[in-house]
């Protein structure tokens, strides 16, 4: 079904959905971001600092609660639907999921997991963890209440997967969110007349403790970083598993370009490591460096408040530069990178790889005052070189939840792409 704005504004397209009035306040609109790092890769597996900000695209989530005693998940993204009975769920034995405010999904727990999702022997991976992962916080979050929800969830991304972007992480926000408000074990945050709104910060620590545990299902031994700027937004600090919140950093305008180079973190992270084994003095220094850039990163976004200065920019843009050039040195650049500086260099812009390199993605700051028709032509000339590319923002608000019947242009977007 397609919705017009002029059925978002009114309650007539959620009786279109077949909701009665009186229900009308228990569909929840949630979002999360994405996340770029902004500098520190692969110097942060060697215990240095990272820099890692909320992307503004954002991974949406619709819940309706249904009548039907089903659960139905859809991914319209990765054209998946999955529907479940809640009485069969209801009569699993779920005692492996064991008492206590926040489960861990041990392997066994989510082999278990496997068996009563159904899952066939074929399913592809990215549906099976999906699904796994939804049903492990559906299962566990909700097993508190006397009888299982009968939900209808659907969740749509403006992230491209499987780009280091941390769509998985804004999925297992969305879904915590959602599911901890449905069971009220937080307050849905919004009140009449609001078109969005965000959670208090001990609600905050409770999506994104049991977002990790779905990050935990999706990737085994996550670092935790990812759900965090997910669920905090704006910009975190991250240094030997401690992460912390930089206090007011400015919404900055940036292009993001998915060089779709595919890319393996994995190898990429061990050849920085046989670097550093092979020429240590060499190496160490580089690392060094880039810990020094990530703080100085740091204290200028900290100055720059709501009103940055030209000079705080051009600051920026050096420390880009150089980071750029240290990556290139540890040997996780590649020719898309180089092509994607070359073309916003030619026209006064600066940028780096994020994450892990190897292709991927990168990112270009865009200065304050630069006319749309530039960036628009900059988009164009990265487009022409089979790039993807979005212009957006880092430093976003983290997890969200918007109202039905207020809908800025993008939520309505995301409801039309269900
Ligand atoms: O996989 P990505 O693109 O999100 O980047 C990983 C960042 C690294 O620093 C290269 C690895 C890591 O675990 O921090």
């Amino acid at each position: 079904m397609v919705l017009t704005s002029g059925d978002l504004c009114s309650s007539h397209w959620l009786s279109l959905l077949g909701f009665p009035g009186a229900m009308l306040s228990e569909v929840l609109l949630v979002s999360a971001p994405g996340k770029v790092i902004l500098h520190g890769e692969h110097a942060v597996v060697h215990g240095k600092v990272a820099l890692a900000v909320a992307l503004n695209l954002r991974t949406f989530l619709r819940l309706q609660p249904h009548s039907n005693g089903k659960v139905d998940l859809s991914l319209p993204n990765i054209g998946i639907k999955w529907a479940w009975d809640v009485a069969r769920l209801q009569l699993l034995d779920t005692s492996f999921l064991e008492q206590g405010d926040v489960t861990t999904p041990t392997p066994e727990l989510v082999e278990k997991l496997k068996e009563v999702a159904g899952l066939p022997d074929d399913c592809a991976v990215t549906e099976s963890l999906a699904v796994l992962a939804f049903l492990y916080l559906y299962l566990s979050i909700c097993r508190k209440q006397r009888a299982l929800p009968s939900l209808d969830i659907a969740v749509w991304s403006e992230l491209p997967h499987g780009a280091g972007l941390g769509s998985s992480a804004a999925y297992s926000v969305c879904l915590a969110a959602a599911l901890l408000t449905v069971c009220e074990e937080i307050p849905n945050p919004l009140k009449d007349g609001d078109c969005v709104n965000r959670w208090t910060k001990e609600d905050l620590e409770l999506i994104n403790k049991w977002a990790f545990q779905g990050e935990r299902v999706i990737h085994g031994n996550p670092s935790g970083v990812d759900n965090a700027v997910s669920t905090w937004g704006g910009a975190l600090r991250y240094q030997q598993g401690k992460i912390s919140s930089l206090k007011r950093p400015p919404a900055l305008q940036i292009l993001l370009t998915n060089t779709k180079v595919p890319r393996n973190t994995r190898t990429l992270v061990a050849g920085v490591r046989n670097r550093l084994l092979k020429f240590p003095e060499i190496v160490a220094p580089l690392l060094t460096s880039i810990d020094a850039i990530s703080l100085e990163c740091e204290r200028v976004l900290g100055e720059m408040g709501e009103a940055p200065a030209p000079e705080q920019y051009l600051v920026l843009e050096e420390l880009i530069d150089m980071n750029q050039h240290h990556l290139n040195a540890l040997g996780v650049g590649h020719a898309s990178l180089d092509q994607l500086c070359q073309v916003t260099r030619a026209r006064g812009l600066h940028s780096k790889l994020t994450g892990a390199g190897g292709g991927g993605c990168g990112i270009t700051l865009l200065k304050p005052g630069l006319e749309q028709p530039e960036v628009e032509a900059t988009k164009q000339a990265l487009t022409s070189c089979g790039f993807d590319c979005w212009e957006t923002s880092i430093g976003a608000p983290g997890v969200s939840i918007h109202s039905a019947t207020s809908l800025d242009s993008r939520v309505q977007q995301a409801l039309d792409g269900l």
